[in-house]
């Protein structure tokens, strides 16, 4: 069982973006960064749900396939689901749909939690307020000696490699500036003792890092 991290974050190291309005809740930067790996087979099915089959099947797929592979459940942080944005509206049930692309048990870590919600296709929603440990504990014994992911977002996810207790890390480093934003790397000096680090440059230009212990 390992403890998995995946992001996709720009050249300057934003995993973030900050161009979000009402009318355009992602922003065009979310399209930006996510370019190649919206457009890989894998995430045209599980997440779009498209039927067609069509999509990139080269290296960013492969990533993109890893990316779901042996994942038995998944912690994720206030903002990324959305309580962020949406913390007044009792009902809110997420940005993934009524059939979100987890289908695992989902653990999203907030200081206001709410009661659980259960989803179509086997994912459900817990929140609530723990250390990164303590979250891990509860994520890993609904696992079932799967892998437990670190979804996101940024904060979270930079909470978790902090506290070591990622076993690795994977990041598709777009090739574009977003200038601004939380940035994955700060204050993680030294972060890859102990890791053995891998990278692969796809031929959309995203470059694949992979830590790993
Ligand atoms: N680049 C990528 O691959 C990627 C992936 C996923 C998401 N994202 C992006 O990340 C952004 C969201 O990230 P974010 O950094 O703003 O927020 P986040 O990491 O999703 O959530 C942080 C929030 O979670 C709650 N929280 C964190 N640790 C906690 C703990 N130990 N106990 C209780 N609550 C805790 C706190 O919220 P409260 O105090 O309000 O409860 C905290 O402000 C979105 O813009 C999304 O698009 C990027």
């Amino acid at each position: 069982m390992a403890v998995r991290v995946d992001l996709n974050i720009s050249l300057d190291g934003f995993a973030t973006t900050t161009d979000q309005t009402p009318e355009n809740p992602f922003g065009d930067d979310w399209a930006r960064l996510t370019q190649a790996y919206a457009a890989t087979r894998t995430f045209r099915a599980r997440v779009m749900q498209e039927t067609s089959g069509e999509g990139t099947t080269g290296v960013d797929d492969q990533y993109a396939q890893a990316y779901f592979a042996e994942v038995g459940a998944e912690i994720m942080g206030a903002g990324m689901f959305g309580l962020h944005t949406f913390g007044d509206d009792p009902d809110w049930r997420g940005w993934w749909g009524d059939e979100p692309p987890f289908h695992v048990p989902v653990f999203v870590l907030t200081h206001a939690p709410r009661p659980p919600l259960e989803m179509a296709g086997g994912t459900t929603f817990r929140f609530l307020s723990a250390t990164p440990r303590e979250a891990l504990e509860i994520a890993s014994a609904a696992a079932g000696g799967k892998d437990v992911r670190v979804g996101g977002g940024a904060t979270v996810a930079r909470e978790f490699l902090s506290a070591g207790l990622v076993d690795r890390l994977h990041v598709a480093i777009a090739p574009i500036l977003l200038g601004r934003g939380i940035r994955l790397w700060d204050d993680l000096r030294g972060l890859e003792d102990g890791y053995t680090v891998t990278s692969e440059v796809a031929p959309s230009g995203t470059t694949h890092l992979t830590f790993s212990r």
